[in-house]
């Protein structure tokens, strides 16, 4: 077994570190406390390939490997999740669903620019009434002479702001359950298609999260993805890839913590020594390092699987629940070794402890990744 990375993937690891500090640092906690999407941030992961960054050179892509998205967003979860949340939505919900399962005409039309970063794309599968039941649609598109008429809600809808292509679930034949979902390609400023409210979030504040409302949208046939029926099947499989992004975004907000946690306990003096000298903060810093690196295996293991074209439902569900286990618990143990100063904004750890608590809810709760883990352990 080989754990080295290549020269590439440490080029790919060392760019996406140095744009988190010199682009994603600079008025993060602004944009955190105004809600204020990340404009400028966005479009120089455009310009520098990552919002495509698995895609084939030839739709416009970076042809990288999933190892190195594994390896960019830690490195800019670690400064700035709103950003890298973008980028994830963007890379594996939906060009890699348009690569995967798109026509061609589709991959030309709508592919390209999404993966040169010129346009920005959602993923809609979530209802009011349909969250992690996602068979439970009640999103409509029914099938029309050239057209399919969409009508429903979509909710926590990620770039719903700000996208221009939008991939959204909806129901096509409800006596057929499961089977009678489909996915379609709906454009922004199509007659009917609303953006409803932004949400008010305790994390990721400056991602740009909105209900969208469908009113008789006509969606052209030619914007269906897939065979008829296969749209269930189309958001399980874009979601496993999703959650090996969101399991290394958390693995980035924890390692995140961990690297301000560490440098601030080398700094902070305590009974005459600095605190990283007493045993009570060594033994904490031990436990997140070892926890962190569990993570990252995990998540490079994901990322791996998926490489080499094997099965990874398992090992990015795997990576999804411990990862976002660990943001979760290690960002609470960096506020606590910051004391007061972990309470305040200014040092940046409050931030990122709110930030992890959304890789425990989206892309698949830690109960419904639970779900996915025993199907697959449990079967013959
Ligand atoms: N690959 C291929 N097919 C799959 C599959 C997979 N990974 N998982 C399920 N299927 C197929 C099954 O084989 C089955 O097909 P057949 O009947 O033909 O055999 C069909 O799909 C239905 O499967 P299940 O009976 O297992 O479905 P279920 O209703 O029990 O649900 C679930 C399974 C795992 C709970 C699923 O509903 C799920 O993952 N829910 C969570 C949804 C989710 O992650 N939502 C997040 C929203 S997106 C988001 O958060 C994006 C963002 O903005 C950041």
């Amino acid at each position: 077994m080989n754990f080295d990375l290549t020269e590439e993937q440490k080029a790919v690891r060392d760019a996406a570190r140095d744009f988190a500090k010199n682009v994603c640092l600079p008025g993060v906690i602004d944009r955190d406390r105004e809600m204020k999407f990340p404009e400028e941030q966005v479009k120089q992961l455009g310009e520098l390939g990552f919002l495509g960054m698995m895609v084939d050179p030839k739709y416009g892509g970076g042809g990288m490997d999933t190892v190195s998205y594994v390896l960019a967003m830690e490195e800019i979860s670690k400064i700035d999740a709103s950003t890298s949340v973008c980028m994830s939505v963007n890379n594996s919900l939906v060009c890699w669903g348009l690569e995967t399962y798109g026509s061609e005409d589709q991959k030309q039309k709508y592919l390209v620019p999404l993966a040169k970063g010129e346009k920005l794309g959602a993923f809609c599968l979530s209802e009011p009434e349909a969250g992690s039941d996602a068979t439970s649609q009640r999103t409509t598109a029914i099938e029309k002479e050239d057209h399919y008429l969409l009508n429903g809600t979509k909710n926590w809808i990620t770039n719903g702001g700000t996208a221009s292509v939008y991939l959204v679930i909806a129901q096509t034949n409800t006596d057929l359950g499961h089977r009678g979902i489909n996915v379609f390609i709906v454009e922004r400023g199509m007659d009917g298609f609303i953006v409803g409210a932004k949400e008010d979030k305790l994390g990721i504040r400056a991602s740009d999260t909105h209900t969208l409302l469908f009113n008789d949208v006509k969606v052209p046939k030619e914007n269906r993805i897939g065979e008829d029926g296969f749209g269930f099947k189309f958001a399980m499989k874009t979601l496993a890839g999703g959650r090996i992004g969101i399991a290394s975004q958390a693995l980035g907000i924890a390692s995140g913590a961990l690297e301000l946690a560490m440098a601030y306990a080398k700094e902070r003096k305590a009974f005459g020594v600095e605190i990283a000298k007493h045993q009570a903060i060594q033994f904490k810093i031990a436990d997140m390092a070892t926890e962190i690196e569990a993570a990252r295996n995990l998540c490079l293991k994901a990322a791996v699987d998926k490489d080499n074209g094997l099965n990874y439902d398992q090992s990015s569900a795997m990576a999804k629940l411990y990862a976002s286990k660990v943001a979760m618990e290690q960002t609470v143990e960096a506020v606590q070794i910051h004391g007061g100063y972990g309470f305040v904004k200014e040092y940046h750890v409050e931030r990122l402890m709110r930030d992890a608590k959304i890789t425990q809810i989206y892309e698949g709760t830690s109960e419904i990744q639970k779900i996915v883990i025993a199907r697959n352990v449990l079967k013959d």
